[in-house]
C-alpha cells in the first residue's frame, strides 16, 4: 500500500521513533521534569505564557455575553480530569461519545474518481485523508469484560481486536500515580498511519497527522464535557506496550495521543 512515492526512511520515522517513552528512557525523562520542576527560576520563565509586545496598541474588545450560550459553556467547563469514579459506561455512552465527535457525518463522491464516495469527519484533516485511527481500551463497559477494539468512524462500530482481559493488562501502558487515575473507564488511543498523508504531502504530512490528533481529541474532550463525563490528555504511557496491545508495528502505524475517558468523582 502506498508504495509509490516512499523513500526509503521518513524524517518523521526517526522523530517519532527518538520521542518514544520507554521503560528506561523514562527514568532520564522524569529526572529532566523533577529537575525542571525544582528550578523556580525555570518554571516562572515558562510559566509565564503570554507573549508580551513592546511599544504596541492594545485594543480591548467587549467582554462576552455574560448570558453564556450552552457551547460556552461546555467549552469554559473544560478542565483535565485525574480522579474518576469506577462507574462502567454503557455501549450508547460509548456511542453518543465517539459518534458526533468523530463519526463521518457528510458524503460527497471524488472528482478523480467518481465511484468513491468520501466521507467527512466533524474535524478538519489536511487534504481530508484522515491519517488518525482510534482504538479504545476498556476496562469498564457494561456487560463486557475488558477489552481492546478498534472504532471506525465510518459506521460507528467497533471491532473487536482482544476480549476478555484483566484491567491489569490495559493498566500497564500507562503512567499512573495514583488509583483514582486508574478508575478511568476507558483510554481513547489515536494513531497515525501518517503514509496516508505523508504519500501526498511528504514528511510535512506529519505535521498535519498530528495536528488532526489535536481537532480530534479536543471534540472528545468538548463532547465528554458535555455528557458530564471527565477527560484527561495522557502523554504518560510506553509506546510499545500500546504499539503491542493493539497489534501495531510502530513505524507505519504509531501511538500519537491518548485520552483517559471516564465518570468523574466531583467529591474528592
Ligand atoms: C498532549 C498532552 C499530554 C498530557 N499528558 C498528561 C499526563 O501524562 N499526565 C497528567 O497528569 N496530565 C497530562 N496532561 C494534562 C495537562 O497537565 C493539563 O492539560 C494542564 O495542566 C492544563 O490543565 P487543564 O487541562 O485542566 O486546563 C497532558 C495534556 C496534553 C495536552
Amino acid at each position: 500500500m502506498l508504495k509509490a512515492l516512499r523513500q526509503p526512511i521518513r524524517e518523521f520515522e526517526s522523530f517519532h521513533e527518538a520521542t518514544k517513552l520507554t521503560r528506561i528512557n523514562a527514568i532520564a525523562f522524569s529526572q529532566r521534569v523533577i529537575s525542571y520542576m525544582s528550578t523556580p527560576r525555570l518554571v516562572l520563565e515558562t510559566l509565564r505564557n503570554k507573549k508580551a509586545f513592546r511599544n504596541s496598541e492594545v485594543q480591548t474588545l467587549p467582554a462576552p455575553e455574560s448570558d453564556k450560550k450552552q457551547f460556552h459553556k461546555i467549552m469554559t467547563r473544560r478542565a483535565t480530569q485525574r480522579r474518576f469514579l469506577p462507574t462502567p459506561l454503557s455501549l450508547a455512552d460509548i456511542s453518543n461519545l465517539l459518534e458526533p465527535a468523530l463519526g463521518v457525518q457528510r458524503r460527497a463522491n471524488s472528482t478523480a474518481h467518481p465511484k468513491e464516495s468520501l466521507g467527512f469527519r466533524p474535524y478538519p484533516s489536511g487534504g481530508g485523508l484522515y491519517p488518525i485511527e482510534f482504538y479504545i481500551l476498556a476496562k469498564r463497559v457494561e456487560g463486557h469484560a475488558p477489552f481492546v477494539a478498534h472504532y471506525s468512524p465510518s459506521n460507528n462500530s467497533l471491532t473487536m481486536l482482544h476480549r476478555d482481559l484483566s484491567p491489569e493488562a490495559l493498566d500497564e501502558p500507562f503512567i499512573y500515580t495514583d488509583a483514582q487515575q486508574k478508575n478511568n473507564a476507558m483510554v481513547l488511543v489515536m494513531t497515525s498511519l501518517t503514509e496516508r498523508s505523508a504519500t501526498k504531502y511528504g514528511d510535512r504530512g506529519y505535521r498535519l497527522a498530528l495536528i488532526e490528533a489535536g481537532h480530534a481529541a479536543q471534540n472528545i474532550c468538548l463532547n465528554a464535557e458535555a455528557m458530564n463525563l471527565g477527560t484527561a490528555a495522557w502523554a504518560g504511557f510506553y509506546d510499545e506496550d500500546i504499539e503491542k496491545l493493539i497489534g501495531i508495528d510502530g513505524v507505519n502505524e504509531s501511538v500519537v495521543h491518548t485520552l483517559l475517558i471516564g465518570h468523574r468523582n466531583i467529591s474528592t
